[in-house]
């Protein structure tokens, strides 16, 4: 039986106060831990406000992004061996924001995950389709084409200690969730891809679901067979949302 996972996105949000406020509401939420395992994704400047206040808690922290270097002239850029300096377990990679946004390919996305673990951290890789794509019937081949990138540069075992995030570009963000069969359906096809390499590490990998995830859709979503829990963003920022959704799971 996988574990059920549930990960904050909290994008480009937050501030000092606000993060104290919401983390000490998690905190006394999630207690000693639930039947999920649960995290917060941060801004890079909160990492130390992430560690300090939940050291020792059954909350976990990562970043949403990492460089694809270990080090050198990038300016601007994070390395995977600073975040784990700052005690994240977790960088998300591939997010369709940073895709789409700031034009990181397949080939750029699977040399963070590389980077990701090689650095010691768990990376969540995001794969997703956009409207455009579901539309025109291509969603498998869009998401077998991310997916096979980052396998071909990390290898199988380069999977060992990460965690995927189906996430529909067009539920991201704009209350429209895929629905639990729509989700299944890829999760499936995602696990299935995986299997072909080390069908026991398929069996084992979280595949968790993202797009619009809400108090009220949580528990049918995470229901579905290969849905392992849930990257959210929007409703991260709510105490209490992101609560019920990590009850939920
Ligand atoms: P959303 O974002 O929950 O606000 O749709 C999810 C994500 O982008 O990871």
């Amino acid at each position: 039986m996988r574990r059920k996972f549930v990960a904050g996105n909290w994008k480009m949000h937050g501030g000092l106060a606000r993060n104290r406020d919401l983390l000490d509401s998690l905190i006394k939420g999630i207690g000693g831990g639930g039947k999920a395992d649960c995290a917060v994704c941060v801004p890079f400047p909160y990492l130390a406000q992430a560690q300090e206040l939940l050291k020792g808690t059954a909350i976990a922290w990562g970043a949403q992004n990492c460089s694809e270097h270990p080090q050198g002239a990038y300016t601007g850029e994070v390395s995977a061996a600073m975040l784990a300096d700052f005690g994240c377990r977790y960088a998300i990679v591939g997010h369709s924001e940073r895709r789409s946004l700031y034009g990181e390919r397949n080939e750029t996305v699977a040399a963070k995950f590389v980077a990701a673990v090689d650095g010691g951290l768990t990376p969540i890789l995001c794969l997703g389709e956009t409207l455009e794509q579901r539309e025109q019937g291509v969603t498998e081949q869009v998401i077998a084409a991310q997916f096979d990138a980052v396998l071909q540069a990390a290898g199988v075992h380069g999977f060992a200690n990460a965690v995927i995030a189906y996430e529909p570009v067009w539920a991201i963000g704009t209350g429209r969730t895929a629905s639990p069969q729509q989700a299944q359906d890829v999760h499936a096809f995602i696990r299935g891809r995986l299997a072909s390499s080390d069908a026991a590490l398929a069996q084992r990998m979280q595949i968790l679901y993202g797009g619009s995830v809400k108090p009220q859709n949580a528990a049918e979503l995470f229901g579905m067979a290969d849905i392992d829990g849930g990257l959210i963003g929007g409703a991260s920022l709510v105490a209490q949302d992101f609560l019920a959704i990590c009850s939920a799971a």
